[in-house]
């Protein structure tokens, strides 16, 4: 496969471009400062040059306080970009693949959300993103539309400065009391079992809205219990509400996603559990490969 791929050197885009690559496919990475999404003549320009079968789209607006004081800039990256990566796929013919969230929902459900169950964005984010699906839809006939949830790999994510299991871990370390909610229920995600899950996908041609994210569901604080508890690292971590952080954004309280579509193309991925043993081992080989770099003299 020859594929274009969009916020390269984001938290999904660098782990996107690592697995396809192994995987033997021809990736054309972009960043942000390469390709806007937002501008529908750069889009096209550099689709019709590169020439790719396929379009990654990683790009977006997702700080969630962020969206909410700037909804115009939200649509504009969220909903917008994506109609005119659609346009510019529908045009060369091109396979659009691109990411959404588990923020659609409201969180009433209470179980696993299929992708017939009908989106209530709660916030800003999560109608710019529903938007952004849309548009997609009524734009293009060939593309995946993929909502995951929670994720988190080892480039950390630009949009919010890190990552969960990062953030954790450096509080554990610096011995801050650390508080987290345990009302708030989903499936935290490895961004390299979504690379590999989604290339997967790809590859049975069988486009259209997928849920995809780690098998199981955890709160937050369970999530960080079980980060400290692998690490080996002793914290004092406490379980709060989510009233507790007075917010101007609501989130949903339940967002975990079904994956049955997804597997019953006989597809799988990893429970979180796994992903997340996974994810530390790879963090702290890449701590011990950069500590024994050699250092760079100048001059
Ligand atoms: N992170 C999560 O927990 C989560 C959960 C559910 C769904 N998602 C979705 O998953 C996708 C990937 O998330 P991520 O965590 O990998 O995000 P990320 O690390 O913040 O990466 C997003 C990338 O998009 C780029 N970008 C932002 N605006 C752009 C624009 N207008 N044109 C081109 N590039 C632009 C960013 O570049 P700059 O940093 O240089 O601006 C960054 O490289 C997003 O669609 C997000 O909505 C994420």
């Amino acid at each position: 496969m020859k594929l274009l791929l969009l916020g390269a050197n984001g938290q999904l885009g660098s782990d996107l471009l690592r697995v396809f690559r192994a995987a033997g496919d021809s990736v054309i990475p972009a960043t942000h400062a390469e390709v806007d999404i937002c501008s529908a003549d750069r889009v096209s320009l550099v689709l019709g040059e590169t020439k790719a079968d396929v379009v990654l789209n990683t790009a977006a607006f997702h700080k969630v306080e962020e969206c909410e004081k700037n909804p115009a800039l939200a649509f504009q990256v969220n909903a917008t970009g994506a109609m005119n990566l659609a346009r510019a796929c529908q045009q060369s013919g091109a396979v659009l693949v691109h990411f959404s969230t588990d923020y659609v929902f409201d969180g009433q459900k209470r179980a696993p959300y299929e992708e017939t169950d009908l989106p209530s964005p709660l916030n800003v984010y999560g109608a710019s993103k529903i938007a952004g699906e849309h548009l997609i839809g009524c734009n293009a006939e060939r593309y995946f539309v993929i909502r995951t949830c929670g994720l988190y790999g080892v480039a950390g994510s630009s949009g919010k400065g890190g990552n969960f299991v990062e953030n954790m871990l450096k509080k554990a370390m610096a011995g801050d009391a650390m508080r987290v909610v345990d009302d708030q229920v989903l499936t935290p995600t490895y961004t390299v079992d979504l690379a590999q899950a989604t290339r997967n996908l790809i590859l049975t041609q069988k486009f259209g809205l997928y849920h995809l994210s780690s098998e199981g569901e955890c709160s937050w604080y369970e999530f960080a219990r079980s980060i400290l508890k692998l690490a080996g690292v002793d914290a004092r971590l406490s379980p709060v509400k989510t009233t507790d952080f007075p917010s101007t954004v609501q989130r949903p309280s339940y967002s975990v996603l079904s994956k049955i579509k997804f597997r019953a193309l006989a597809l799988s991925i990893p429970p979180w559990q796994d992903a997340l043993s996974r994810y530390l081992k790879e963090r702290s080989t890449q701590r011990h490969l950069a500590s024994v770099a050699p250092t760079q003299v100048s001059g």
